[in-house]
């Protein structure tokens, strides 16, 4: 077997992030501007090309595989590669999984639990559908519940993410919460990053730090730490009345970098050391020039020994520190 990949802080990369497309049918404004300059088709690696990439990434002891995007089931035929991809299941991969806005889900929930998917992570800021339209900028929130319920109905676990915003949806927390224990869903929080070219001072008006947030769940509910982790970012509790699950994922207040096992391949084959750098190292190149994945795997490996400690984000000087100028949407998250 092929020697695993480590980086330089001897951090183990078993988690391949790919955004297949950075197309979506939403512009959740704090993702993407409203008129974006979409990627040329022909800068796109084919689905063939992806496979490749991917596939060298679990040769190298990648078991966890996220695809994201854009919005991944925009992708012209993306079925063809959650099947491709399926092939790796319980031979070295571990989970096939996306994270996705749902407005596809009703469509696709059935097809992706039949390439092995057991997991899926629905973007879900509000459920109010007014608010719903104003932060996706045109969503229709009755489309999003739908493949909600398609994906339950398919089989699947539903996480639902909510990036925590002020003035948005704080008056919503506790709705989401009983909605989200309802459905049998777990719930995640998310501090909202410094990415793309919003103004400053609109990114400081809507921070909202998850210390505060989690203050007011424990108001009213005992909250349990717990020790498992998914294998991303964030910290769970279990809400002791109503045992349901609540995720953290906090990168201002409580920076997770030290556990850091990922890296962001984007739909032109560049690959992401860190979410909140801008260096990246190209893959498409060493791709197209060979068809031995060998030209590849060092092109990978050379790659994570760039991989830097961490991100460098941070609103606490009531500035935006470490801002990173290209949209969430370029690597998905
Ligand atoms: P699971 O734990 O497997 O459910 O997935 P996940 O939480 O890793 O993935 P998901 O796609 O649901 O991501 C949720 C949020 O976490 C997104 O807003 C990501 O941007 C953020 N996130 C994921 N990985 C990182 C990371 O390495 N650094 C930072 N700062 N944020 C991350
Ligand atoms: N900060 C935090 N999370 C974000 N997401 C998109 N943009 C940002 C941002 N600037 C979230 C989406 C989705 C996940 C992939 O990333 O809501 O749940
Ligand atoms: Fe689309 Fe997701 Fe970005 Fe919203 S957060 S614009 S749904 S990619």
């Amino acid at each position: 077997a092929l020697a695993p990949l480590v980086d330089p802080f001897h951090r183990p990369i078993s988690y391949l992030r790919v955004s297949v497309t950075d197309r979506c049918d939403f512009r959740c404004t704090y993702c993407m501007a409203e008129h974006m300059q979409f990627l040329p088709k022909r800068d796109l690696l084919t689905l063939e090309e992806l496979d490749r990439l991917c596939s060298a990434f679990v040769g190298l002891g990648v078991r966890k595989l996220r695809v994201t995007g854009g919005e991944p089931l925009v992708r012209r035929n993306i079925m063809e590669f959650f099947r491709a991809m399926s092939r790796h299941l319980g031979q070295g991969l571990d989970e096939l999984t996306l994270t996705t806005n749902g407005s596809q889900l009703a469509r696709f929930a059935r097809e992706l639990a039949d390439c092995g998917v057991r997991r899926v992570n629905v973007s879900l800021d509000t459920l109010d559908a007014d608010r719903f339209a104003q932060i996706t900028r045109w969503g229709r929130l009755p489309q999003v519940l739908e493949g909600i319920a398609a994906a339950k109905a398919a089989g699947l676990q539903v996480k639902i993410n909510t990036v925590a915003l002020k003035g948005f949806n704080e008056d919503e927390l506790f709705g989401l919460l009983d909605w989200c224990a309802g459905g049998g869903h777990d719930l995640t929080f998310i501090e909202v990053m410094p990415m793309g070219d919003m103004g400053e001072e609109q990114r400081l008006d809507q921070y909202w730090a998850l210390s505060d947030l989690r203050r007011r769940i424990e108001e009213r509910h005992a909250l349990t730490p717990l020790a498992e982790r998914t294998g991303g970012p964030a910290r769970y509790v279990r809400v002791n009345d109503t045992g349901q699950k609540i995720g953290f994922i906090t990168p201002l207040t409580h920076n997770f970098c030290e556990s850091c096992n990922r890296v962001r391949l984007t739909c032109t084959g560049e690959l992401f050391m860190c979410l909140g750098q801008e260096d990246r190292a190209d893959l498409r190149a060493p791709l197209r020039a060979s068809a031995d994945d060998g030209v590849v795997r060092d092109a990978i490996r050379e790659a994570i020994t760039r991989k830097p400690k961490g991100h460098d984000f941070d609103y606490s000087r009531r500035h935006v520190a470490g801002q990173v100028t290209r949209f969430m949407s370029h690597t998905g998250g």
